[in-house]
């Protein structure tokens, strides 16, 4: 199909006007149309077909600003903003409690998955919204007759030594010890009482010291912790030092703005015991729950999207997938507060040929996110992500985030082990969870990877309690990519070097360009595609960042 770029100058004129080439910028202004395609000329499928990310450019704008000027703030639901607009996926070799913590820290957002029991995964959303606390409002407290090996299996448990030791083991109670890492770490007599080897000497602070205060206090002191304790010394709250330093390193750390807690989110299916489920997550902390179904447009979402808004309306949803405008409709009436976009683009997805369903990924992200704007709706552009490039053609068509399975699958944070694959490579387990073997495990259940799951994880398919399994998903692995701790910030710099190219400096301004028609595209063909890619070298080292 021809493109039109524009007005050709007349042949005779032309010549002179290129040659006098400080009038640029007034031969220009004589051109009627501009250079490139506005977003609904490119996404008009009745032209070309539907497209997707490979199958269009964004054409560079006008640099006036550094990269690290541009912001990537952003809505992830109705009343819920990030500061980076990157989500990792509810897949059981995706995100658990360490991505999520980790997604939250670097300003994104994790989503848990639940092909789990719900307990388990209660427990993971728990370890998230304890993860990074100011003052901690519920420590983890032992009584003086606890163990040294009791105090350790805590330590394995969450991850974290350093428990008070009050009178008589809960919060409110008289503080009369502090247990550290050091203390039980190398103690051999594990039957020992805690009181045997606790810290008496005790730096603590007074209930009402500000946070700044008491951050001050545990800085001077040369203590890992710093219980606050009311006049009568009982302990009332605890502030922790690796809390200070992380709250140092990770600026960007995505938190409600009344909450020192990291956000959290989970996913959940759409039946009736679902609800259960959703109640233990609440009551861990839950901040955002994401309805998890391959298609979102049914009765069984709309009614359970209406449950969680009349049930826990201090919840925020997230509802999907959908792919169409009639199916956001539904979704959106029925009171969703974000939506995923995305329908056969994922990695490791076979619902288009299976299915006959799904819809190419910029056109679906483009029809649903416009279409979503206008009721305040923030849309997550949900699987096909191979790259930088791919994150800004998503928010391009007007996704206010991005989600990612198979780009983190590889990473240190991901559930799973590393092995080393036929061809030597280094490799982390990927799997659909259409896949049989997520599906099978989901019935046998749960495969969440550092708890024994004690019932099955729920359905996303449909298909999950049918006699016959029909898969829509496949199993297999992806290279290493290091800590999402190097890996997110490269993305993000990334998207703020791209955005720089275009000339917009955040996301809002990248929509707001794109919808009146200053940011333009254009097709590419796939001789053009190829032009865009490494060709004609010899060997070559494709070392992506540094
Ligand atoms: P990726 O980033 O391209 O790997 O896609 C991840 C997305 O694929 C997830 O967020 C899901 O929306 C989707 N997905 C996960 N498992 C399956 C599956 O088995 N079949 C189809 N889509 C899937």
């Amino acid at each position: 199909m021809p493109i039109s770029n524009g007005d050709a100058a007349p042949g005779s004129a032309m010549k002179a006007e290129i040659e006098d080439y400080t009038k640029a910028l007034e031969v220009l202004e004589t051109y009627t149309t501009r250079d490139g395609l506005d977003v609904d000329t490119l996404i008009d499928s009745d032209k070309h077909g539907a497209l997707t990310y490979n199958d269009f450019l964004v054409l560079p704008g006008y640099i006036g600003f550094p990269a690290s000027d541009v912001t990537l703030d952003t809505p992830v639901t109705k009343r819920i903003s990030l500061k980076v607009p990157l989500l990792s996926s509810p897949m059981d070799t995706v995100t658990e409690h360490n991505m999520a913590i980790h997604m939250a820290l670097l300003g994104g957002l994790g989503v848990i998955h639940h092909n789990c029991s719900p307990e388990d995964q209660a427990e993971m959303v728990r370890k998230v919204k304890r993860y990074e606390n100011g003052f901690i409002l519920d420590p983890v407290v032992l009584s003086p007759k606890a163990t040294v090996g009791e105090a350790k299996e805590l330590k394995a448990k969450w991850g974290f030594g350093g428990f008070p030791v009050t009178e008589d083991g809960s919060l409110r109670s008289k503080l009369i010890g502090m247990v550290t890492s050091r203390d039980i770490q190398f103690h051999p007599n594990n039957e020992d009482p805690v009181t045997a080897i606790m810290a008496t000497d005790l730096v603590t602070a007074p209930a009402g010291t500000t946070l700044a205060e008491a951050n001050d206090v545990l800085r001077q002191s040369k203590k890992g912790k710093l219980p606050i304790v009311d006049t009568n010394g009982n302990l009332v709250s605890l502030l922790s030092r690796s809390d200070l330093m992380k709250n140092l390193y990770y600026p960007l750390a995505s938190k409600l703005p009344h909450s020192k807690q990291l956000i959290c989110s989970a996913a959940i299916g759409t039946r009736e015991e679902d609800k259960h489920r959703l109640k233990l997550l609440v009551e861990a902390g839950l901040d955002i729950v994401n309805l998890d179904s391959s298609q979102g447009n049914s009765l069984y979402q709309i009614e359970m999207i209406k449950y969680v808004k009349k049930t826990f309306p201090e919840i925020d949803v997230i509802a999907g997938n959908v792919v169409t405008r009639e199916q956001a409709a539904s979704l959106i009436a029925a009171g969703a507060d974000g939506l995923r976009i995305g329908m056969g683009s994922g990695s490791a997805c076979i619902t288009q040929e299976v299915m006959a369903c799904g819809r190419p990924q910029a056109a679906a992200v483009r029809s649903v996110s416009s279409f979503a704007a206008r009721f305040g709706v923030p849309c997550i552009a949900d699987g096909g992500i191979q790259n930088v490039g791919h994150i800004v053609k998503g928010l391009a068509m007007g996704a206010s985030t991005v989600m990612m399975g198979g780009l983190l699958a590889g990473t240190t944070e991901s559930p799973g082990e590393y092995y080393v694959s036929n061809e030597g490579l280094l490799v982390k387990a990927y799997r659909g969870m259409g896949s049989i073997a997520a599906m099978e495990d989901r019935k046998a259940g749960g495969s969440a990877k550092d708890s024994k799951a004690s019932n099955a994880g729920t359905a996303r398919y449909f298909s999950e309690k049918a006699s016959v399994l029909v898969a829509q998903g496949v199993a297999g692995s992806v290279v290493d990519r290091g800590s999402v701790t190097k890996f997110i910030p490269y993305l993000v710099a990334g998207v703020q070097h791209s955005l720089q190219e275009i000339g917009t400096q955040s996301v809002a301004a990248l929509h707001e360009a794109v919808n009146n028609g200053t940011v333009r595209f254009e097709m590419r063909s796939a001789s053009a595609m190829a032009e865009g890619n490494v060709h004609d070298l010899h060997s070559y080292d494709k070392k992506l960042y540094a």
